[in-house]
């Protein structure tokens, strides 16, 4: 027997400023699985991640909700933590890049990169918003495309014909904080000098750390020759001062990788025998894997591992990179109802149909890949419950009626055993090579060849022919071993499965090596049903909560962007528009008749206006802050009362009321001044 191995493993950092959805879950299922199978085989293995904290995105999001960065980084911590939790993501750690272990390593890291001469400064100049006192990211500068003319472009690219270029091309720039007209002015900034690694990142990025085509993505890079890479941010910023530099800070990118060693750290504190040094230093024996998705990767296998060697550390034994997640072969969109948080998936579904949809899927390579939610329902109740859990089901029941839940010894297919024994070692490297798909395919594979042999045999006829109890007993013990291997095959993808199995085969928590055993005159514990079918109609319920969630983020103060790209939500000021277009909006008094929930769904009240002898239906996203919704009823608000009517599940939205406040309990309908009358137009 081999020592074991000591593994640690990260996922990229969630930004803190927004929910997770399943385009995030996808790496967290991959890696969780991945962490999961290693544990099972006997590997010490940690997996740590946290929350990215930093950044001017969190910095506005908070000032725009009117908390501080603080409370908002712990209000998404939580709704961060519980997400993963039901989705059975078991991490070793869960902390945050904004922690005191992190600003202690960042300091580190930095001043030993300094001191090695790996950090230059120069002055550098940019755009700044003169009204609200701070530089601006390309992506909070907006002005008209200096190539094809079209207004509200961002300062780095133009949406509608592609080109690139630099804020300063822009025609007409305004700050998308402020609205102001920017000002450029010159600063001093901290460069790290990346080109000092050119070759230890030629030799390292060819060392089998990364998959054959991101390595040839970063030849690309390297050829064209590194830049020096600017790690500084000037104040107001939230994040970690710069040693020494009052007034900069580290840009988030430089602190969020060291994280994983922060959160590590973190582990390390308060759990005894388990040795930060023993993984992190440069002669470390243990091994290091990161896994991200393929929008950052030259984070991680750049500037990372220039960083760690610049500083003295180890650098990662390899970089596991994954594509993006579509769904229905497109990208996710709000208004199909693909834009599927974690949260709406857990409220109509079980987290154990993804995950094995994920795995099932899930190669070595790259590629993005698609959720079609017609082949999820179809594939997870065929293989799932058609497949696997109908082994245990049809020999449950005769072991139990016929020899009071007692397996006997006999093994009645001898060779099919001998068979998944065989295959144990190819489902193996598959999942140690993160292909997934292939080690569910050789596992689905060996359940076909089960039901197979258990239709073929046909314990139900036998069990009426007089003399056969024995054999029947025999062919039912044979096929819950059967269903015993693949269990343990299935573990590190659904581990609440394994769990029931458990419970049901009576026996202690199983691991990989289990498999090369059987139970023999063993006592069973009563069947359960492990798993039910996918009902369609929940899938469709979950995508008509995703729309609706749409509906309310409109509704309200549109404050709950979605989050994930660390970006602040597009137009976070709304363009100017002309008098003519303000003037075209029909805004009215309205008289609540009556305000009441909508059964089926959880943020819209049903509103019934009156505009002053006509009567509206509107739905809006408020229930959050007005639980009894009758308070409302006999209250004047204001609506806007010429938007296009919108079909809704719950019916037609015949216009939209108005109100103000981040979102949650802090929403504020607004209402004229009393006098005011049912109908009056708002001038
Ligand atoms: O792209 C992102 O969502 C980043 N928050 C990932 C950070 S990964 C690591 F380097 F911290
Ligand atoms: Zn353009």
């Amino acid at each position: 027997m081999s020592e074991p191995r000591k593994i640690l493993v990260t996922s990229a950092l969630p930004y803190a400023n927004g929910p997770i959805h399943l385009g995030h879950m996808l790496e967290y299922i991959q890696t969780d699985m991945w962490v999961r199978f290693q544990k099972h085989r006997g590997n010490q293995c940690i997996y740590v991640c946290a929350d990215d904290a930093h950044g001017s995105a969190i910095m506005l999001r908070a000032e725009k909700e009117g908390i501080t960065p603080e409370q908002l980084i712990a209000n998404v911590q939580a709704a961060h933590s519980a997400d993963f939790a039901e989705f059975l993501v078991d991490f070793d750690n869960f902390h945050s890049t904004h922690s005191e272990e992190n600003r202690e390593l960042s300091s580190q890291i930095y001043t030993r990169l300094r001191d090695a001469g790996h950090i230059d400064t120069r002055s550098i100049t940019q755009y700044f918003d003169p009204e609200k006192k701070m530089f601006l990211a390309d992506r909070f500068i907006k002005g008209t495309c200096p190539k094809c003319g079209t207004d509200d472009q961002y300062g780095d690219n133009c949406e509608k014909c592609g080109a690139t270029y630099a804020p300063t091309d822009l025609k007409n720039p305004k700050s998308a904080i402020s609205g102001a007209t920017p000002v450029l002015k010159d600063s001093q900034h901290f460069f790290f000098k990346l080109p000092d690694f050119q070759q230890m990142l030629q030799t390292w990025t060819r060392s089998g750390t990364l998959q054959e085509a991101v390595a040839n993505k970063i030849a690309e890079w390297l050829d064209a020759g590194l830049q020096q890479w600017d790690i500084s941010r000037d104040a107001p910023y939230f994040g970690f001062e710069i040693p020494g530099e009052p007034g900069k800070y580290f840009y988030v990118w430089l602190d969020a990788p060291i994280g994983y060693m922060a959160s590590f750290k973190n582990l390390c504190d308060r759990t005894p025998d388990l040795d930060f040094d023993a993984f992190w230093a440069k002669d470390s024996t243990a091994e290091l894997y990161h896994f991200i998705g393929k929008d950052i990767v030259n984070f991680h296998a750049l500037f990372w591992p220039a960083m760690l060697e610049g500083s003295g550390y180890r650098k990662p034994t390899g970089i596991a990179v994954h594509g993006y997640l579509t769904v229905n072969g497109q990208k996710m969109s709000k208004s199909r109802g693909t834009f599927i948080k974690a949260r709406t998936y857990l409220d109509h579904l079980s987290p154990e149909y993804l995950r094995y949809y994920y795995a099932s899927k899930l190669g070595r390579g790259v590629d993005d890949l698609d959720l079609n939610l017609e082949d999820f329902v179809q594939k997870v109740n065929s293989d799932l419950v058609g497949k696997v859990v109908n082994i245990a089901s049809r020999c449950a029941g005769f072991i139990h009626k016929g020899n009071a839940g007692i397996m006997v010894a006999e093994n009645a297919a001898p060779e099919l055993t001998e068979a998944f024994l065989t295959a144990a070692p190819g489902i193996a490297d598959a999942y140690e090579a993160r292909d997934f798909a292939r080690a569910m395919r050789e596992i689905m594979g060996l359940a076909d060849r089960a039901n197979a042999w258990i239709a073929d045999k046909a314990p139900w006829s036998l069990n009426k022919q007089e003399g056969k109890e024995a054999e029947v007993q025999a062919i039912c013990a044979t096929g819950v071993n059967l269903f015993r291997q693949l269990v343990i095959f299935l573990k590190p993808v659904l581990p609440l499965l394994a769990a029931d199995a458990e419970a049901f085969l009576n026996v202690a928590p199983l691991t990989w090596n289990d498999h090369a055993t059987l139970l023999v005159n063993h006592q069973l514990n009563a069947f359960k049903p492990l798993m039910t079918r996918i009902d369609p109609v929940k899938v469709q319920a979950m995508t008509d909560a995703s729309k609706e969630d749409l509906i309310a983020s409109q509704t309200d103060t549109g404050a709950s962007a979605p989050a994930g790209n660390g970006e602040l939500a597009k137009d976070p000021l709304s363009p100017e528009i002309d008098f003519d277009a303000f003037a075209a909006v029909d805004l009215r008094v309205a008289l609540i008749l009556k305000a009441e929930a909508v059964e089926g769904a959880d943020k819209l009240l049903r509103l019934t206006l009156d505009l002053g002898g006509e009567q509206r239906n509107v739905f809006s996203g408020i229930k959050s802050a007005y639980p009894d919704p009758s308070k409302l009823d006999g209250r004047l608000t204001m609506m806007i009362a010429n938007l296009k009517p919108r079909k809704m599940k719950f019916g037609i939205s015949e216009g939209m009321v108005m109100a103000a406040g981040p979102g949650g309990e802090e929403i504020y309908l607004l209402s004229p001044d009393s006098g005011a009358k049912p109908g009056q137009r708002i001038k």
